[in-house]
């Protein structure tokens, strides 16, 4: 799985920073994208992606401290960021007020992306998880969140996996030019059998990400795959 989403991270780099000399990824959290992290540090890819021409944003964050150990941004910092020479990242601001914080992280967006007002960031590359729940970003089932429409980072709350969080709508991740979900492990088994299901009109929240004019790409292991 991290070998197969590494080829994608690096040929999605390369032609974004080929065409207009950079390349903006968006992370997720979660443990699946570790061996991911771990394999882009490893010394035969730890040139492959010109980290000094990437600019690395979140797709989610909880509303936590950066140091605390379920900070996306501390795991992404940890795992991969310290040990590359990525240079550009940009947190969200876990430690604030959740609301002042998803205002802060849309106006830096539209900052760096030089968005007109409705305009949505367009991401070469997003990296997603799914949850056992049908979640992906801090996009969870029946949130009123998921029918967001202009909005581009959202403050929401999910009684069944606190804190607070913060979160890239679907908007954002729909108008990304590649999304690469990853999925290991017997227990996502049954939610990728709906997940997956993109003839079906979208239940689930990760079934709702379809990038409109981008590439859609699943990565699942065997675990996951057969149960
Ligand atoms: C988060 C992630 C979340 C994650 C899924 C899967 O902040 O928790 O962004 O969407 O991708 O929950 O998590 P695992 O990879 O740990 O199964």
């Amino acid at each position: 799985m991290a070998l197969e989403a590494a080829r994608i991270l690096v040929r999605t780099a390369q032609e974004a920073i080929a065409r207009k000399g950079v390349f903006t990824l968006a992370l997720s959290g979660g443990k699946t994208p570790v061996p991911l992290f771990r394999l882009l540090t490893s010394a035969a890819w730890t040139q492959a992606i010109g980290w000094d021409k990437t600019e690395v944003y979140w797709v989610d964050e909880r509303c936590v401290k950066p140091e605390n150990q379920d900070s996306n941004y501390g795991l992404a910092r940890r795992e991969l960021l310290a040990k590359v020479e990525a240079t550009r990242y940009y947190r969200m601001k876990g430690e604030e007020a959740p609301e002042k914080a998803a205002r802060e992280y849309e106006d830096l967006l539209r900052d760096h992306f030089s968005l007109a007002c409705g305009e949505f960031p367009r991401f070469d590359c997003v990296l997603l998880g799914v949850g056992t729940d049908g979640h992906t970003a801090s996009l969870f089932p029946d949130d009123p969140a998921l029918r967001e429409g202009k909005r581009l980072v959202m403050d929401v709350f999910s009684r069944r996996q606190p804190p607070p969080r913060l979160t890239l709508t679907l908007p954002v991740l729909n108008n990304a030019r590649c999304c690469i979900f990853l999925a290991s492990g017997r227990l996502k088994h049954h939610i990728l059998s709906t997940a997956l299901n993109l003839m079906a009109a979208p239940l689930l929240p990760a079934q709702m990400v379809r990038p409109r004019d981008g590439d859609l790409c699943w990565i699942i292991d065997d675990n996951a795959y057969q149960g």
